[in-house]
């Protein structure tokens, strides 16, 4: 037997430390927040990806009385960037909820769609996540957050 183990590694950021597209990110995600619709959860997230050309993609969590028609805020930003800029990088997406008792972690999909989009523009996508006190914490791949990952190098032979 082999134990074995995988180390993810971020770093934790006060406000003070972010750097000018930090910040910018973070600002657009939380400008976002306050048009999620979450009539349902009363849980706003927002979302904002920064592209290469300066551009910045906005999404946030959009829910339906039909519950699992919803989307969150990270899928509808990244296929907002799908549609809006296919052939140009992110540099980094940005994260917040509305009320943070706790840092608003990514769901086991947007992990998922993340990974996917990080592969389909052959970039890592940094991640910036607003947690509790004006403090942050940064990944710098998203993937990160999805070990074992699943996508298309599995289903070709
Ligand atoms: N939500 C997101 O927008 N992103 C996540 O990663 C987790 C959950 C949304 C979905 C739903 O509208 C609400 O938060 C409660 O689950």
């Amino acid at each position: 037997m082999k134990n074995e183990s995988i180390n993810i590694s971020y770093q934790l950021l006060t406000a003070d430390e972010l750097t000018v597209e930090q910040q910018r990110t973070m600002a657009s995600a939380r400008e976002a927040v306050k048009t999620a619709y979450s009539p349902y959860s009363n849980y706003q997230v927002g979302a904002a990806i920064l592209m290469e050309n300066g551009a910045m993609v906005q999404g946030n969590n959009q829910e339906n009385a039909v519950y699992p028609l919803g989307l969150c805020a990270e899928r509808v930003a990244l296929f907002n960037m799908g549609t809006l800029y296919p052939n140009i990088k992110p540099i980094m997406m940005a994260l917040t909820v509305a009320s943070a008792n706790k840092p608003g972690f990514p769901c086991g999909s947007c992990r998922q769609a993340m990974v996917e989009f990080s592969n389909r523009y052959h970039c890592n996508i940094p991640l910036l996540i607003e947690s509790v006190n004006d403090t942050f914490l940064y990944f710098e791949n998203a993937g990160q957050l999805l070990p074992f990952t699943f996508d298309q190098s599995n289903l070709s032979d």
